[in-house]
């Protein structure tokens, strides 16, 4: 799968629609790439999108015509709101502002935009921009959460410097990266089956383990890590999408379980391994779980007090099971495929191939996680897979684009290993 259209193909429709921000400018520049690249735009204005730039702008760079009442009777001669929303390919909402993302969540049609969001059947991919406060609010996470359990795409927002001024994540994702992510999901969207006998992992079990794991120090203090648990679950959506049974084990992640998929939520590494131990057998064994190394070698009972006469304090830790290593080494009920993640900031290639060998994976999933990378708590990754044989160098994509070609790829060795 790569990121630009394949010539020869028809020609793709994004229905763009402009919501009510100063990002809103950026958006232009957008429509022009996505032009260049030969995709077509049907783009809408909200009401406070053309507070931010003007329909006339946004239609000569469209070269289209701009969408903007639900009730013009000329639009409706034209081309129906319901025909406009079925006419996309993808729908990209640019900026989301808080006030968009939460009326979308609600299920509201009380304009054009949330209209045609309700009565799309195409992917909806939204790149939010807005104070980083508004962001961080509870009432815009909830809604976020409520629309990826609905099936919309995130991307962004980009943390940084505002317009308001403040720093902090609610930066709209830059023009050339929205089309990239545009593009990827484009070539996704085409990649439908249409029998579940097509898809290529059905009847297969797939395993995946996700998100970090809390080890317990006293009943109100624990050892964590930052992983958001994001890569685990695309994979898991993706294997369901290729028509696996998928059971995800994951350790505390602030992430709805994707609809059709078994998930197991557990706090420490032992508990994950004892879930992992439960699902199997399986097919195939993807360990994406930021697993703590160490855990506390004891547990307080009672919350632990401070010793006001010393000015250090020594937690002695003792070393977590491998669950990765524990799987790839079973004779019995070994997967097919044991395969691990190793996010790096030295070597990725030399440290992917001492784990490869010392906990006996399959393939290991490479990442560079150097600040530069910008992979950590972002949406897109660069890996690197690396098997007894080869390595093979993929290029940045969207993690959701990544776990897709993950799952095909491993797909492709299950089939061909059957042969
Ligand atoms: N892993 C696991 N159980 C552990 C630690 C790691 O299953 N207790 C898995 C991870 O899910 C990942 C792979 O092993 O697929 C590599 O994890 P990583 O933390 O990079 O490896 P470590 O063995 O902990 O090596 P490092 O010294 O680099 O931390």
């Amino acid at each position: 799968m790569t990121a630009a259209l394949e010539p020869g193909r028809q020609q793709r429709r994004v229905l763009l629609i402009i919501g009510g921000g100063i990002a809103a400018y950026k958006v232009l520049e957008l429509i022009r790439l996505l032009r260049k690249e030969d995709v077509n735009v049907l783009p809408v204005l909200t009401r406070a999108g053309a507070e931010f730039v003007t329909p006339l702008s946004v239609a000569a760079l469209a070269g289209a015509k701009v969408h903007e009442d639900l009730f013009s009777l000329t639009d409706e001669v034209e081309m129906g709101h319901i025909a406009l929303a079925r006419a996309a390919d993808l729908v990209l909402v640019a900026p989301a502002t808080a006030d968009l993302i939460a009326r979308a969540a609600a299920g509201l049609a009380n304009d054009l935009a949330t209209t045609l969001l309700l009565a799309t059947t195409a992917p909806v991919l939204m790149a939010p921009a807005m104070n980083v406060r508004m962001w961080q609010h509870p009432a815009t996470q909830r809604n976020v959460r409520q629309l990826m359990a609905d099936g919309v795409t995130f991307i962004g927002p980009e943390k940084g410097e505002m317009a308001c001024g403040e720093e902090g994540p609610g930066r709209m994702t830059e023009p050339a990266d929205l089309l990239h992510a545009v593009l990827e999901r484009l070539n996704e969207a085409e990649f439908r089956f249409s029998s579940s006998e097509e898809r290529p992992l059905t009847g297969r079990h797939v395993l995946i383990t996700a998100g970090p794991t809390h080890e317990p120090i006293d009943p109100v203090r624990y050892i964590a890590n930052r992983s958001s648990g994001r890569q685990g679950f695309a994979l898991a959506e993706a294997a369901r999408d290729l028509g696996a049974r998928v059971t995800l084990v994951h350790g505390p992640v602030n992430l709805p379980c994707p609809a059709g998929v078994h998930c197991v939520a557990v706090e420490t590494a032992e508990e994950m391994l004892r879930a992992v131990k439960d699902a199997l057998p399986a097919d195939v064994a993807i360990f994406a779980a930021a697993v703590a190394d160490w855990k506390a070698k004891h547990t307080a009972d009672a919350k632990l007090k401070k010793d006001a006469e010393k000015n250090s304090f020594t937690l002695e830790l003792e070393k977590n099971p491998d669950i990765l290593s524990h799987v790839g080494h079973l004779e019995k009920d070994r997967p097919k495929l044991v395969v691990g993640f190793a996010a790096e900031t030295g070597d990725p290639v030399a440290a992917a191939r001492e784990k490869l060998r010392r906990k006996r994976a399959d393939l290991i999933v490479a990442n560079d996680v150097s600040p530069q990378k910008g992979v950590m708590g972002g949406n897109f990754n660069e890996v690197i897979l690396v098997s007894g044989k080869e390595e093979e160098r993929w290029p940045r994509m969207m993690k959701n684009a990544v776990a897709r070609r993950l799952m095909e790829k491993i797909a492709g060795i299950l089939q061909d290993s059957d042969k």
